[in-house]
């Protein structure tokens, strides 16, 4: 992980100061690099070589950073890590450049895996993501299906988790069923943490979370605690406003349902659904080789549920 940060960090070298040091903001307050993590253990779990390994975990986790720095600018968010975004202090154009080098940059070392299925895969995950932030900013608002829910949030968080998984198999010297194996690892770990990602919207505090809490349902986006709320309490007429899409009409309303769904039974009833995607990606372990990695793995997979940030 040293190896990555620094491989991350110099990235910038040799390009204009601002951007040096917006990139040295962004990776100096943190985050959890969890999809390094993944490659790093799915990597050397399966005999890849290490300096493969550390160009792809860093290539995962800047595809990740430049999608947070557009994703900020677009939710108009001020804190991210616990620190001012790039839009709380830069312009948009500022911002969106520096977010397109970090793409930019992704690539190019996802590209020096020289691995051309990776490369191409690399490529259709951000054309997901982007995907899965537009259908959200033209249609979501107010929609009440599952099946949307667990189309946006496929987008959204495990389509990448799904890559970095699958992408460190892929270059490891393994048959396809192991790549299969861990790209369904990826997907199900991916589905939990954003289900848990969606609860700590209702329950985090913001101090510990380090961004913004409770925020989904008072933009109109409806996630899992709210759907189970919805079918539990169909008739309380906060719900009604907000599956008739007046919700940016009543704020006190929208704030008073928050406070329903945070004290509901919703909340246990959608741990446990992600408690069941990590059932199931603990499973997909079953015939790896046993070692360290993949006990970290299977630690990594039940982490999901239990954290608090
Ligand atoms: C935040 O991801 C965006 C989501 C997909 C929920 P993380 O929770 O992994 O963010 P950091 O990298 O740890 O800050
Ligand atoms: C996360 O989306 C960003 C992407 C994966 C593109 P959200 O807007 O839902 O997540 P947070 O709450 O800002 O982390
Ligand atoms: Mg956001
Ligand atoms: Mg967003």
């Amino acid at each position: 992980m040293r190896l990555v940060e620094e491989l991350m960090r110099a990235q910038a070298d040799e390009h204009h100061p601002e951007l040096r040091a917006a990139l040295h903001h962004l990776l100096g307050a943190g985050g959890k690099r969890i999809r390094p993590t993944l490659v790093l253990l799915v990597g050397n779990m399966l005999g890849a070589d290490p300096n493969k390994l550390i160009t792809l975990a860093a290539a995962v986790e800047l595809l990740h950073t430049a999608t947070l720095v557009h994703d900020d600018l677009i939710d108009g968010a001020l804190l991210r890590r616990g620190n001012p975004t790039l839009n709380a202090r830069w312009t948009p154009a500022a911002t969106v450049l520096t977010g397109d080098f970090v793409f930019a940059r992704a690539a190019k070392l996802a590209a020096e895996t020289d691995c051309l299925p990776l490369m191409r895969l690399f490529a259709e995950t951000l054309a997901i993501i982007v995907n899965g932030e537009l259908t959200q900013l033209f249609t979501s608002r107010g929609i009440a299906s599952r099946e949307n829910y667990n189309q946006r949030i496929y987008a959204k968080t495990a389509s990448l988790f799904e890559m970095s998984a699958r992408a460190a198999a892929m270059i490891s010297p393994v048959d396809e069923a192991s790549i299969e194996a861990l790209r369904n690892y990826g997907y199900q770990v991916g589905m939990a943490f954003q289900i848990v990602d969606d609860i700590l919207d209702f329950t985090g505090e913001q101090a510990e979370v380090g961004k913004p809490v409770g925020s989904d349902l008072l933009h109109g986006l409806i996630t899992l605690p709210t759907l189970h709320y919805i079918e539990n309490h169909p008739s309380d007429p906060d719900v009604s406003l907000l599956l008739n899409g007046n919700y940016s009409l009543e704020k006190e309303r929208m704030f008073r349902l928050v406070q329903s769904i945070r004290q509901s039974e919703a909340i246990s009833q959608s741990l446990s659904e992600a408690g069941k995607y990590v059932d199931e990606a603990l499973g997909t372990l079953a015939d790896m080789p046993a070692g360290i990695e993949k006990q970290s793995l299977e630690d990594l997979a039940r982490y999901i549920v239990d954290r608090r940030l």
